[in-house]
């Protein structure tokens, strides 16, 4: 129940491609569960993919995807706020605000400009700011906006991103200590799952699923697409008739986050009886993942479809994040001596 009391709690999804089995296992799943207990805001990065994703066609056709995955995989329009962080002009309007109050020493040291300098120090690159943007230096001031304009007490990321949630409280603490008397931003706070949580899921080549390795299998393929996939993920050459050991195996791994715990432990008894050879498991992960699927399947496609109810959603989100946002960037505003 979200209560006068319940804290806010706010998450960013770039739009970079296609969600996958993995994004939804270890991203989307566990954060609409999260949703019950706070008031949870959600919206989609959009300005910030635009510091890598640079065809136009491809941002628009993501910023869709990723917005239509979030709806189609349970997340409450009405009980929750969602919309496109470009919808919101407050947010860019803050980020100019905050970049007065962000130490430059502080983007000197964010991790992903450092590691962009080391891959140009690495090839020997003798600009170490060669292929830079100021966006990509500029991204954690307007990460601290989207998260200061909402008033966000808690920000669930991954570990890579803590230090950005960490930047966003000290540049909010930077503003405080000038301004404090007459406006003050509410410091947030990262909420990073634990380490090896257990659902990390494997792609087709068997490391880590990922779109930068090219090896995901897309949640809503269609199902021939997700047949061909799911055969590719590759397996060794025990024969059939022996014992297998499940938990070596990557199509078993994913299957563990489908299906029901019966169903996993009734194929777990039979890989480890022998008899189960990797084509017969292929087939019920496939079986499995298409039952599991199916519906969400048909709803994204849904909303996917030109004309869809996906922008009338997305634009009541956008004026339920600005009615939001306003009070924030006026008492800001008015604080700084610009009312
Ligand atoms: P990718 O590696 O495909 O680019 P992102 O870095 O955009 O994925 O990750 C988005 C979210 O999905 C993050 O919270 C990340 O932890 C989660 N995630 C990505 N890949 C996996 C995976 N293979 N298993 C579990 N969670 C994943
Ligand atoms: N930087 C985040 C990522 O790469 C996405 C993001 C943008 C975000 N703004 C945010 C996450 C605000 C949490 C809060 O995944």
């Amino acid at each position: 129940m979200v209560t006068a009391e319940s804290k806010v709690s706010l998450t960013g999804i770039k739009p970079t491609g296609e969600p996958h089995l993995g994004n939804y296992i270890g991203a989307i799943k566990p954060a609409l569960e999260l949703a019950d207990g706070a008031e949870s805001i959600y919206f989609i990065a959009d300005y910030h993919a635009l510091t890598s994703v640079r065809d136009p066609h491809l941002l628009a056709r993501w910023t869709r995807s990723v917005a239509a995955t979030w709806l189609a995989a349970g997340l409450d329009p009405e009980r929750t706020t969602f919309y496109r962080q470009s919808d919101v002009p407050e947010i860019f309007e803050l980020h100019w605000l905050l970049s007065c109050f962000a130490a430059k020493g502080l983007m000197n040291r964010a991790h992903a400009y450092k590691a962009a300098r080391d891959r140009n120090r690495e090839a020997g690159v003798e600009d170490l700011d060669k292929g830079v943007n100021m966006g990509l230096y500029n991204y954690p001031v307007l990460m601290s906006a989207d998260i200061l304009t909402m008033g966000t007490d808690l920000v669930p990321v991954g570990k890579d991103q803590l230090q950005h949630v960490e930047y966003a409280a000290d540049i909010a603490g930077a503003f405080n200590a000038l301004y404090g008397d007459s406006f003050k931003l509410k410091l947030p706070k990262a909420v990073v799952p634990k380490e090896d949580s257990g659902r990390t899921l494997p792609g087709t080549d068997g490391r880590k699923m990922s779109k930068s390795y090219g090896n995901t299998i897309p949640l809503f393929a269609p199902e021939a697409e997700l047949r061909k996939l799911v055969r590719r993920i590759p397996t060794d050459s025990t024969p059939v008739e022996e014992p297998k050991d499940p938990a070596a195996s990557h199509v078993f791994q994913i299957l563990q986050h489908f299906a029901s715990s019966e169903e996993t432990a009734a194929v777990r008894a039979r890989l480890e009886a022998g008899g189960m050879g990797w084509g017969d498991l292929k087939n019920t992960l496939f079986t499995t993942l298409d039952d599991h699927l199916r519906p969400m399947r048909e709803r994204y496609d849904a909303l996917m479809a030109p004309g869809s109810e996906l922008d009338e959603l997305l634009a009541l989100g956008a004026s339920k994040a600005r009615r939001r946002a306003r009070p924030v960037l006026q008492q800001a505003r008015k604080a700084i001596g610009i009312g």
